[in-house]
């Protein structure tokens, strides 16, 4: 009996840690979080086949918009944009007219370039919110690389694409497993607020949340109305 708690002890400890379990949960501070938009470029748009188009258009300048909520350090990267990766979202540069942004010229990899990597040191921040596409490479590999430098770091996986769901599911796999947490653009937004009375808080929030997570726009919006011009109806006022 004894022995047999014993290997299940051991062998739960293996899981956990295979699972990135041993990872302590850390939260997202304003303070010491970056944000990257890694490959976000019109010619990979087309390789991103695990979310409709239009949501994922939405979702990819959602999170370059995180960097404008929150006054965070912002790095924009591309790969090969001259080729047919293309160039950034329009939306994307012209949020961002003076952000370090890092043309790669071949680097597959945005850490295996220095400019990129030095550009990320001098932030000296030690949180990193990113995106990629596609999801497989450009997410995971500068992930794993940023992990692997010490780094904490948070994929959104909204704004990451890639080919397929089984390519998305066992590229996160492959990222939580190496202690990357794996999370929405609420998620990230929410971490980053942490309460609505601060600043950025209701106010600001709000309205963001209405361009890019209209499920929660549309709540305030409906609250609002109802609050300014709203008469219960009838066999509502029971529900409350
Ligand atoms: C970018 O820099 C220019 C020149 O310093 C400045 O006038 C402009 O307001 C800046 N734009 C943003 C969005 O910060
Ligand atoms: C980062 O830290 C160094 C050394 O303390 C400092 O010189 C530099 O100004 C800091 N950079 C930023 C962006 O805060």
């Amino acid at each position: 009996m004894k022995l047999f708690s014993i290997v299940t002890v051991a062998i739960a400890s293996m899981s956990a840690t295979a699972m990135g379990n041993s990872v302590p949960y850390e939260r997202l501070d304003k303070d010491k979080a970056v944000l990257l938009v890694v490959d976000l470029q019109v010619g990979l748009y087309n390789a991103v086949r695990d979310f409709d188009p239009v949501t994922y258009k939405e979702s990819i300048i959602g999170h370059a918009a995180i960097g404008q909520l929150f006054d965070l350090p912002v790095i924009l990267t591309t790969s090969a944009e001259q080729g047919p990766n293309g160039p950034l979202p329009k939306e994307i540069t012209d949020m961002y007219p003076n952000a370090t942004f890092i043309k790669r010229q071949g680097e597959v990899d945005a850490w295996d370039n220095e400019d990129f990597r030095n550009a990320v040191k001098a932030t000296n921040r030690t949180q990193i919110i990113m995106a990629g596409i596609v999801t497989d490479v450009c997410t995971a590999h500068l992930a794993l690389s940023l992990r692997s430098e010490g780094y904490s770091v948070w994929a959104n996986a909204e704004a990451s694409g890639s080919s397929s769901t089984f390519v998305r599911d066992i590229s996160n796999d492959r990222m939580r497993h190496a202690g990357v947490q794996v999370v929405s653009l609420f998620s990230i937004v929410c971490d980053l607020m942490r309460d609505w009375r601060n600043v950025p808080g209701a106010a600001e929030v709000f309205p963001y949340l209405d361009k890019y997570f209209p499920v929660y726009g549309m709540v305030a919006r409906a609250h609002a109305a109802a609050t300014t011009n709203g008469i219960v109806q009838p066999g509502e006022g029971g529900l409350i």
